[in-house]
């Protein structure tokens, strides 16, 4: 069965916009050559400006040596690149030659290094042409150079012009988390730093708010009670694509599931925010991340494929993990006693990210006819992946003489029913232009989320080999209890 939206009007979003700051009046890009800024930040800028969404001028930093002209070449590359592969039969969709123009006239690049003092001064003097007086600061780079460049934006007096953006990884432990963070508050206060995790950025995982929130059907059955286990799945067929010695110094706990995974775990666990305020948000998260137990080593079991040690950049010898299965203990009033299992990897059998809640089954069974089947539990599936929505996994009567039931699916697939929605990073650059913090991680849910996985950094258990296109290594099915298995994604 699919469902039909049933209004006009776009939706509202629970959590409004309050605690806006100044619009931005320029968005500087540290990174403007990198990987980063080439696949996800230009075509997302295309997408703002074909919009009329863009008012403002972009500087470029980099310490490579290229021109105004080579930036501008090279961003077109990269918007023309993310547009889909021509189609047998269709015609490659492209840009459009008009919004490409109005991009372009908006870069400029400041070439320099960033321990020359001329490139601050040059990086001043730009925005200074511009009559900038509130800029967005974006780190696209590797984050050993976040502190360089605050500091290096505080040494010019450029931190008291405006925000900014930090990119993920955010440390690599709770310490450097912590440290990083007096980095950050040295020069910038709070309000203005804004740290990415882009699953915030999207609709699916800001539609766990709306969802539990606005549909009061659920909030009876969201306990302890009720919930019999919650499963989180983010399984990548892709492996580390180009990026492997990026990975190879984070490995999966680090790179998705100290961030990504724990955001959607918040979400999904924490109690309603008491009122519309980006803050009340946080501090639901901040409350329900402090009830997580750490991982514990004896709940954890890590994996990696086979051949990602002849991966590009990777250690011949790497241990690093490139699949984590654990399971989690959420130690409050709702939660107590029911397991939240969590699992991530790369090169696994189905591109997916889903969120089951498995209720409990009912509490007698009234229709054990001998010989018939007894009912499935209830799932609540959360699609956050490409193909979006959600799935209740229900029961229904067979047809026939007998009083057996069997699963029936009532599924909503949130493109087809609401329309198409905007990337993530779109959302994000948007946000920390017009300076609202909402769908951004707080300080203190940061290091939470860092002190859950934090034992687990320095633990040394085995990777256990698993082939690509499985579901991970066998032992991970180990941290599951009464008989529980893991739940094959949807799609
Ligand atoms: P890259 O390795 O592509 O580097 C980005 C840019 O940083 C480079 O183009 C380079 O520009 C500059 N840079 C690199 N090394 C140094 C250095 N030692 N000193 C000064 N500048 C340096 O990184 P990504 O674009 O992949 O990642 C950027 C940030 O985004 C990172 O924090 C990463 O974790 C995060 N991120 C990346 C994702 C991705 O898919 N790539 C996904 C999610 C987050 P130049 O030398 O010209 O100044
Ligand atoms: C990034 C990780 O943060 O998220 C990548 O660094 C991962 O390793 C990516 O592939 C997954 O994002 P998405 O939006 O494709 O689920």
């Amino acid at each position: 069965m699919n469902a039909r939206r049933t209004r006009g009007r776009p939706p509202t979003p629970i959590i409004t916009q309050p605690g806006r700051q100044r619009p931005a009046d320029a968005l500087v890009l540290f990174g403007a050559t990198g990987d980063l800024a080439k696949r996800k930040l230009f075509p997302a800028l295309y997408h703002m400006e074909d919009r009329g969404e863009l008012d403002v001028p972009i500087v470029g930093v980099a310490r490579s040596d290229w021109t105004d002209s080579d930036f501008r070449d090279n961003a077109i590359a990269a918007i023309e690149a993310s547009f889909p592969p021509a189609q047998p039969g269709r015609k490659k969709s492209g840009p459009k030659a008009s919004v490409l123009k109005r991009l372009s006239r908006r870069l400029d690049l400041v070439q320099g290094d960033y321990a020359d003092v001329t490139t601050w001064a040059a990086l001043k003097s730009t925005l200074d042409e511009h009559g900038s007086k509130t800029a967005v600061y974006y780190m696209a780079i590797p984050p050993s150079m976040f502190p360089t460049v605050v500091e290096s934006l505080a040494s010019v007096g450029l931190n008291d012009r405006g925000r900014i953006v930090v990119e993920k990884p955010f440390g690599r432990d709770l310490a450097s988390a912590h440290e990083l963070n007096n980095v950050l508050h040295a020069v910038f206060p709070e309000n203005h730093i804004f740290r990415i995790d882009h699953y915030l950025g999207k609709e699916s995982v800001e539609d766990l708010l709306v969802f539990r929130f606005s549909n009061a059907l659920l909030e009876p059955v969201w306990n302890r009670r009720y919930v019999r286990s919650v499963q989180i799945t983010m399984s990548e067929t892709i492996g580390v694509e180009g990026r492997g010695s990026f990975y190879d110094s984070v490995g999966a706990i680090r790179d998705v599931f100290q961030n990504h995974l724990l955001q959607v775990v918040s979400l999904l666990a924490m109690e309603p925010p008491v009122g519309h305020e980006a803050s009340y948000l946080q501090d639901e998260k901040a409350k329900v991340l402090a009830a997580t137990t750490a991982l514990d080593c004896s709940t954890l079991v890590r994996g990696q494929y086979e051949g990602y040690r002849l991966e590009p950049g990777v250690a011949p010898k790497s241990k690093v993990e490139t699949f984590a299965a654990a399971k989690l203990e959420i130690d409050s009033w709702r939660w107590a006693g029911v397991p939240w299992y969590v699992r991530v990897g790369k090169g696994l059998a189905q591109a997916a990210t889903e969120a089951v809640v498995e209720l409990q089954s009912p509490p007698r069974m009234l229709f054990d006819e001998a010989g018939g089947p007894a009912p499935e539990r209830n799932l609540i599936r959360l699609r956050l992946g490409k193909r979006d929505g959600v799935t209740f996994h229900l029961q229904a009567k067979t047809p026939g003489p007998h009083l057996d039931s069997e699963s029936v699916d009532v599924s909503v697939d949130f493109a087809a029913t609401l329309g198409d929605r905007r990337e993530a990073y779109e959302r994000l650059i948007g946000d920390a232009l017009v300076g609202s913090p909402r769908r951004f991680a707080r300080e203190d849910t940061v290091e939470q989320m860092w002190r859950i996985v934090d034992p687990a950094l320095s633990e040394r258990s085995p990777a256990f080999p698993y082939p690509i296109g499985s579901w991970g290594p066998k032992e991970a099915d180990s941290i599951l209890e009464n008989g529980d298995s893991w739940f094959a994604p949807s799609v």
